[in-house]
């Protein structure tokens, strides 16, 4: 069901972000333990701006398959409010099997966001606390709907942060270009790689956006112009293979983007695409930055090379939006991801600040005793 601009109110914190300056939040709950989850449709933007109402957790899994939400943050929060429908649906199943089957059925969604099962993976060990205290149904429903939240607003606390200290590496008259979609829209407000930007923007600075459109799906055409239009930071949409030749013109100072999954020694995978901008950036001497929280580093997995890649539908590259721009039957490859390199990365943003150098070491010393650090992360990263 689909709500076009629809007013209803949400328990969903407040702030300074999206919502409170009348910009649509991507991902919002509805009422209380027997509310819904409310997600803007990004599949229609910039065209129009329609939700889709989730009451199942069914229609949750196919929101993030088909991209209606989406942004590694986005989809975690997403998946962890999906929980919480499956406990208004079976009131009289077994508790624990019940969350732990749609923690997993969650969890095939998409393979790559490793913020997906660390939000999963939070909801799941709730449930066990709570049914480990024998505490009632509805309180464990109660207590279901705060994790969720409290994902929320760990994440908007954390992205702001992350807008902190990335605004402070951007001077006045930089040429600043960027990938993908790693705004307000990817994550509970703000964004990552935007977030930058926007505080930037906030404290003064003036600067230039290039927004890479992003082949096959137009994350940056579609999504990443629409935000900073909304709030008037000036940018230019370049197609992909124009970003060498931009940089080569000088006009480039920084390149940032977002993250999907960061594996414990740095290697970062994002939006196919970045791993090329990152050897243009250093090709250029332009230093390329990655924007993440926390909740994006894997540390099960040692490097880049054990990062699950998904592969998405060939009809994405050949009929993109509609119209047939490739033979029937021709050979096509879409990966949605690939992998940059930690050596590749200048620094990565986040919420405890600038980590730079990007290796193990220097990671593991700034993220330990972390909630999601080195040796508190448990389960992180069990993608299917
Ligand atoms: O396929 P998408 O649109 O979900 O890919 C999103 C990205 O690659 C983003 O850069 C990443 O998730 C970081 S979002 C803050």
């Amino acid at each position: 069901m689909s709500a076009e601009r629809s007013g209803a109110t949400s328990t969903a914190p407040k702030s300074q972000g999206s919502a409170a300056r009348g910009y649509p939040r991507a991902v919002t709950w509805i009422g209380g333990v027997d509310g819904f989850l409310r997600l803007l449709d990004q599949t229609a933007l910039p065209e129009k701006v329609v939700y889709r109402d989730c009451r199942d957790p069914r229609e949750v899994w196919d929101a993030i398959r088909t991209l209606c939400v989406r942004g590694a943050p986005a989809i975690g929060i997403a998946a962890a409010y999906g929980v919480v429908l499956v406990t208004a649906q079976r009131r009289h199943a077994e508790p624990q099997r019940c969350i732990d089957e749609v923690c997993d059925y969650l969890a095939t969604a998409r393979p790559t966001a490793v913020n997906l099962f660390y939000a999963l993976d939070r909801m799941r060990r709730l449930g066990r606390r709570c049914l480990g205290e024998s505490r009632p149904f509805e309180k464990l429903r109660e207590a279901l709907l705060a994790e969720a939240d409290a994902i929320f607003k760990e994440d908007l606390a954390m992205c702001r942060a992350i807008g902190e200290t990335g605004a402070a590496l951007i001077r006045d008259g930089f040429g600043i270009l960027t990938h993908c979609n790693a705004g307000a829209l990817a994550t509970s407000d703000y964004g990552t790689a935007l977030s930058c930007l926007f505080v930037a923007a906030e404290q003064g600075r003036r600067f230039h956006v290039f927004v890479d459109e992003t082949r096959p799906l137009l994350q940056g055409a579609r999504l990443t112009t629409w935000e900073l239009q909304q709030r008037g930071i000036p940018c230019t949409l370049i197609c992909d293979s124009a970003a060498a030749t931009i940089m080569r013109s000088g006009r480039v100072q920084m390149v940032v983007t977002g993250a999907d999954r960061i594996a414990a020694n740095g290697d970062t995978a994002n939006k196919i695409g970045t791993y090329g901008l990152a050897v243009l950036a250093e090709a250029h001497g332009i230093p390329f930055y990655v924007a993440a929280p926390s909740s994006t580093f894997d540390f099960d997995i040692t490097s880049g090379d054990a990062i699950p890649i998904e592969q998405r539908d060939p009809e994405e590259v050949t009929r993109g939006f509609g119209r047939v721009i490739a033979p029937a039957g021709i050979r096509v490859e879409n990966p949605a991801f690939d992998v940059t390199p930690a050596k590749r990365i200048r620094g990565i943003i986040t919420e405890v600040g600038l980590i730079e150098p990007v290796d193990r070491e220097t990671i593991t010393k700034r993220l330990r005793g972390h909630p999601s650090g080195p040796e508190t992360a448990e389960g992180q990263g069990t993608s299917p």
